[in-house]
């Protein structure tokens, strides 16, 4: 079976799930940090080594005080708990979105995780928290621009010519053309550069959207769709979405590829 090396998951349908069973919204987010647990246990069993984890957008502040305050509690109580596993498995745990804005203690715990596991080889773990793919891009251009504009020999030259506007604009014409301002140097700029683009982007819950995640680099992911809710996403579901990746012939926009990869 060819296996994807990079599994990016939407866990939708916590609170629909905690609803139905009569529960609050927060036992159901309790019973996802469960299935949490389960996938990056099965990533780990099929060698998988790069897992991300859509679990909070910039758009879910707009949630109740509570259900926010009790997600990133989670968050952390999570991060905590699984920091010896983490070490013990070689798991190496980074995060994409803007740390800027997180509370204090939460911003703490999760970086104190980042480099406690950062030798980890095995896989890694990403959680997306206070994440939007809109900001991811908007940061990747404006941090292009300032690696453009700040290099020491540009900026001699920018110096030198700065009382003619006609030579200006057009030296920042020439510095932002395709042959500088390339797609290299704007995948250098996005939160985690070096991480590979998703080959399979799993969705729960029924919902048939991307919602703001990995929006650059969902451009060539498998999508996979499932009813299930994830505090119910089990380790049968997870083989199936896996086995629907195996049978996709992907061909990146060409006309024949004969393997999955
Ligand atoms: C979407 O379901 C889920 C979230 C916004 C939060 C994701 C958080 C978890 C899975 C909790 C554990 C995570 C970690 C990393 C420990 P929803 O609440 O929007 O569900 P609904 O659409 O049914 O209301």
């Amino acid at each position: 079976m060819t296996l994807p090396k990079h599994i990016a998951i939407i866990m939708d349908g916590n609170g629909r799930w905690a609803t139905e069973k009569g529960l609050s919204r927060s036992e159901g987010h309790l019973a996802g940090a469960n299935t949490v647990e389960l996938i990056i246990k099965e990533c780990l069993r099929y060698t998988i080594p790069h897992l991300s984890l859509y679990a909070f957008s910039t758009e879910n502040w707009k949630r109740p005080k509570e259900e926010v305050t009790y997600l990133f509690e989670l968050f952390c109580q999570f991060v905590e708990k699984e920091l010896p596993l983490m070490q013990k498995e070689g798991i190496r745990f980074t995060m994409v979105g803007d740390k800027t804005k997180l509370p204090e203690p939460a911003r703490i715990s999760l970086e104190n995780a980042i480099s406690q596991t950062k030798d980890g080889k095995k896989l890694e773990l990403t959680l997306a928290i206070n994440y939007s793919g809109t900001q991811e891009l908007l940061y990747a251009s404006r941090q292009s621009a300032i690696k453009i504009l700040s290099d020491p020999q540009n900026l001699q030259k920018i110096q030198s010519i700065a009382q003619d506007t006609n030579a200006l604009t057009q030296y920042f014409t020439t510095l932002f053309n395709e042959e500088n301002y390339t797609e290299e140097l704007f995948r250098s700029s996005l939160y985690l550069p070096a991480l590979p683009d998703p080959d399979l982007i799993i969705r729960t819950s029924g919902e048939l959207r991307l919602s703001n995640f990995y929006l650059l680099q969902a451009a060539y992911s498998e999508f996979y769709f499932t009813q299930t809710y994830w505090p119910d996403f089990s380790q049968k579901d997870f083989e199936q979405a896996l086995q629907a990746y195996s049978q996709r012939k992907r061909r990146f926009g060409k006309i024949e590829k004969k393997s999955n990869q």
